[in-house]
């Protein structure tokens, strides 16, 4: 195993990696172990809703949103960070819209002409040729046409902008938009280029569901600093080849703080999680005390990555992959007066502090959220079976993960036809998880059935060594990113429908997608 790949795996070995909140042996001396900041001293900020330009004109309610460096107070006792932000925060501003109201969004780079991180030149797409600060938009999750998608080559640089339309022609749900620029995509969002995007609809509204403060956007993302307050992302040893293959932080910020608290009356809440982290999975539960012996609490889980479940599903550890979402509904009159915790496998990252007010809460819980048909495998037209690929070239000291074993540059070899089902067969050979997601479609995940690693080496053949593993309840919902584990065949089933073009599938651990976890697929005409 080369010292390369030692670094880079470090820490990796669990199917799963969490952020664990350690200090690894590569942190620099000036690696500030925020497990030492005083906690819950921050109370948890909440994102400006995003204005809109007055005037509408023919492509609908037009905003203009810049990205833009700014400083971020994300704990009491630090001193400022530097980030980068749409509309200079971190997360962006919400955007809220209704279903099929027309948005026209212009997208303006104003970045500063040096990078906050170390580019890695070696990675296609990231030249030396390539102005250093690139951005491009994507909005995860939306049914667009390819000219607004964000293309991962169609970056612009400081000074110009970015124009894209958002039918929002799709059930209510909460998107993600976030940075997409080839080869320094994972160094865009870690410097804070993200935010949210809720699509309501009158569906949604009519389940009296728990809104207004009372309905609260949660974006959890890890991040390592330094003592002077900055932003920390790893590099490694190798000279001329600074990329690390998985970047886990040392604290979960939520909503742009660290060890947030929030004040809650003891009546339901609803909140809407998103995981921006770039490669951390999160186990997410509620607990009592900070106590590891303190069970898992249960709460309801009532809708995924593309909007409301058939009916709430009661959990009490919902696994949130980078780039996921889940919508939740916590009920807090059970714990008067009492303080929550939520915390993953590791780390407890915020406090909710229950009021004594007597309140009388009339949102429902309703017993079904809305009809979720699931898709029939005899719809499907083709099966892909594609392979995710753990690459490694000890002579020249390479080190990457491929999708069926191909380069973003080789040619496109996805082309669903438009209108048609199709099954992908995802077929882990590594041994991680990955959130793979596809662009502009809406899945569902099929099952993920075990699999003979040795044999699949040797003939190229899936022999299953058991049934397939029954998925959970919460994860029979509308999809845009599917958690593929290890030793597993995952299968997802999708219609791609709406435009043909160009789009994009590919790993969301950001540090994957951008060294060659990404193909471009193609829906093509009938
Ligand atoms: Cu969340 Cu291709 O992205
Ligand atoms: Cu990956």
């Amino acid at each position: 195993m080369s010292t390369r790949r030692q670094f880079l795996r470090r820490g990796a070995a669990a199917a799963l990696c969490f952020g664990t909140g350690a200090r690894s042996e590569n942190a620099p001396n000036d690696f500030l172990d925020v497990a030492k900041l005083p906690r819950y001293v921050d109370p948890l900020p909440r994102m400006k809703k995003a204005a809109p330009v007055a005037g509408k004109n023919s492509n609908g309610i037009r905003y203009r949103i810049a990205m833009r460096e700014f400083l971020a107070k994300v704990h009491r006792d630090m001193p400022p960070t530097t980030m980068w932000g749409y509309d200079g925060a971190c997360p962006g501003p919400t955007i809220e819209v209704q279903k099929d109201q027309a948005v026209s969004i212009e997208w303006i780079n104003q970045l500063p002409a040096r990078h906050l991180f170390t580019v890695d030149h070696s990675l296609h797409g990231a030249e030396a040729d390539k102005p250093a600060v690139r951005a491009v938009v994507h909005l995860h999750g939306a049914r667009v046409a390819p000219d607004s998608d964000g293309y991962p080559e169609h970056w612009i640089t400081s000074g110009q902008s970015q124009k894209c339309q958002y039918p929002n022609a799709q059930a209510a749900t909460a998107l993600y938009y976030h940075d997409h620029a080839m080869g320094i995509t994972r160094l865009n969002t870690a410097a804070g280029l993200m935010g949210l995007y809720l699509i309501r609809d009158e569906s949604e509204d009519q389940l009296n569901l728990p809104a207004g403060r009372f309905e609260i956007p949660l974006v959890i993302m890890d991040r390592s600093f330094r003592t002077n307050g900055q932003l920390l992302y790893p590099v490694s040893d190798m000279p001329g080849m600074p990329w690390v293959s998985e970047y886990y932080g040392a604290g979960i910020l939520v909503n742009g703080k660290l060890f947030p608290y929030l004040d809650v009356q003891p009546r339901r809440y609803r909140f809407r999680v998103l995981n921006s982290s770039n490669g951390s999975f999160y186990p997410l539960s509620l607990a009592l005390d900070t106590s590891f012996l303190s069970p898992d609490l249960p709460y309801l889980q009532i809708g995924s990555d593309q909007g409301l479940l058939s009916a709430p599903e009661s959990v009490e550890n919902v696994i949130l992959g980078p780039g996921e979402r889940i919508d939740l509904l916590v009920d807090f009159a059970p714990y008067v007066g009492k303080q929550l915790y939520f915390r993953t496998k590791h780390a407890y990252f915020m406090q909710f502090r229950v009021s004594n007010e007597k309140i009388s809460d009339n949102s429902l819980v309703p017993s079904t959220l809305r009809k979720v048909e699931r898709l029939s495998e005899s719809a499907a037209v083709q099966t892909r079976p594609l392979t995710l690929l753990d690459d490694q070239d000890r002579l020249e000291r390479s080190h990457r993960m491929l999708l069926n074993g191909m380069h973003w540059a080789m040619p496109v070899t996805e082309k669903p036809v438009l209108d048609s089902t199709e099954i992908w067969s995802f077929i882990n050979l590594t041994d991680d998880s990955h959130p793979i997601h596809l662009h502009m479609v809406q899945f569902q995940v099929l099952d993920r059935t075990p699999f003979d690693l040795q044999t699949y080496f040797l003939t190229k053949k899936v022999v299953h060594t058991g049934p397939a593993l029954k998925l959970e309840p919460n994860e029979l919902g509308w999809k845009d990113t599917v958690r593929v584990d290890p030793l597993t065949v995952t299968r997802i089933i999708v219609r791609f429908s709406s435009y043909t073009g160009r789009y994009v599938w590919h790993c969301h651990m950001l540090e994957h997608e951008d060294n060659e976890m990404m193909r471009p697929y193609e829906i093509v005409e009938a």
